[in-house]
């Protein structure tokens, strides 16, 4: 099984990257968040050093753009070719208000017209690396997901990754196994499943929900557990030591590079997922103005 580390805007750094492979491994890919490409096609510089070749050395990394425009996109493809990468992904599943309303993004799967016209446009050049594309499975109701299942399946994707989920559904409430199912049978070109990985039993379970997944996207999962992937691989779960050394080694590591108070919000940031519902932790975490006592708040004295 391929396991992806999903991409997390403001969350999944090359620093985070490297923590996590030196510490827990098990990732097969980590996927970057998006570019946000604009008509003169400059990064920002936080966006430049999270492609450099530096920042992602000894990893498998894939790096992600976000436009409605195609020759936006194939402009950044030779970028990013040229920044030594094979593949990059299409972001069609941010759900953003402020991203889907200028129809970017999942706004993209509303219009179906434009998005084949946008693809046609983009596959009828070669392209200098293999594109893929992470989707949702409809902007309002899953009942869009057939016709844009029809529509991932006539394009050379090196591969689809699909969040099951709606815009609409942001990233709470049930998941749509059914319409995973319904891509491996529809012949879509590698489809990774995403969505709501937090446990081996969950992996398990889409596994025999949809027998032919050959490869997953965690996110939250491995947030809140970082061992998951390893996990999944017949390794050990995370011990205290290793949680305390990813969560010291991910603040020192940000307080080099940004400051303390930087370093600090994006740990706390970091602590929220495996304190999801545990009010008592969160509040402890919030009171906590150093790295002991967030750490602390966490795991325990
Ligand atoms: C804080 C945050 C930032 C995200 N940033 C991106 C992004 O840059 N690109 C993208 O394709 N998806 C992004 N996502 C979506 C995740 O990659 C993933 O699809 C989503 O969290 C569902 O997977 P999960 O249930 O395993 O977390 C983001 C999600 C969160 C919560």
């Amino acid at each position: 099984m391929t396991i992806y580390f999903a991409p997390m805007e403001g969350v999944t750094d090359g620093i985070l990257r490297q923590t996590h492979n030196r510490i827990f491994g098990g990732i097969d890919v980590y996927c970057l968040p998006f570019h946000k490409l604009t008509q003169s096609l400059s990064l920002l510089t936080r966006e430049k050093r999270d492609v450099a070749p530096e920042e992602n050395e000894g990893l498998n990394v894939l790096p992600q753009a976000l436009t409605r425009d195609p020759e936006q996109l194939s402009a950044w493809l030779y970028y990013i070719s040229e920044c030594g990468y094979s593949c990059a992904d299409l972001n069609l599943g941010c759900p953003s208000p402020t991203v889907t309303r200028r129809g970017r993004g999942s706004g993209m799967l509303q219009d179906t017209g434009y998005l084949r016209s946008f693809l046609d446009r983009l596959f009828s050049n070669t392209l200098p690396v293999s594109l893929s594309v992470k989707t949702r499975i409809g902007y309002e109701s899953p009942d869009e997901w057939p016709k844009l299942a029809d529509l991932f399946a006539d394009y050379p994707f090196a591969h689809v990754t699909i969040h099951t989920r709606t815009t609409r559904e942001q990233y709470t409430g049930p998941v749509h196994p059914e319409a995973f199912e319904f891509a491996l049978r529809k012949r879509i070109p590698h489809p990774v499943y995403n969505g709501d990985l937090r446990t081996p039993e969950d992996v398990q379970a889409i596994m025999a929900r949809c027998p032919g997944t050959e490869a997953v996207m965690i996110g939250r999962g491995l947030l809140a557990d970082p061992a998951l992937a390893r996990r999944l691989r017949g390794g050990k779960e995370a011990s205290e030591d290793e949680m305390r050394t990813w969560y010291t080694v991910l603040y020192e590591d940000w307080k080099e590079r940004f400051d303390r108070t930087i370093a600090l919000g994006r740990i706390k940031k970091l602590m929220e997922w495996p304190s999801e519902g545990d009010i008592r932790r969160k509040r402890l975490l919030r009171r906590a103005d150093d790295i002991e006592s967030c750490i602390n708040a966490v795991i325990g004295e």
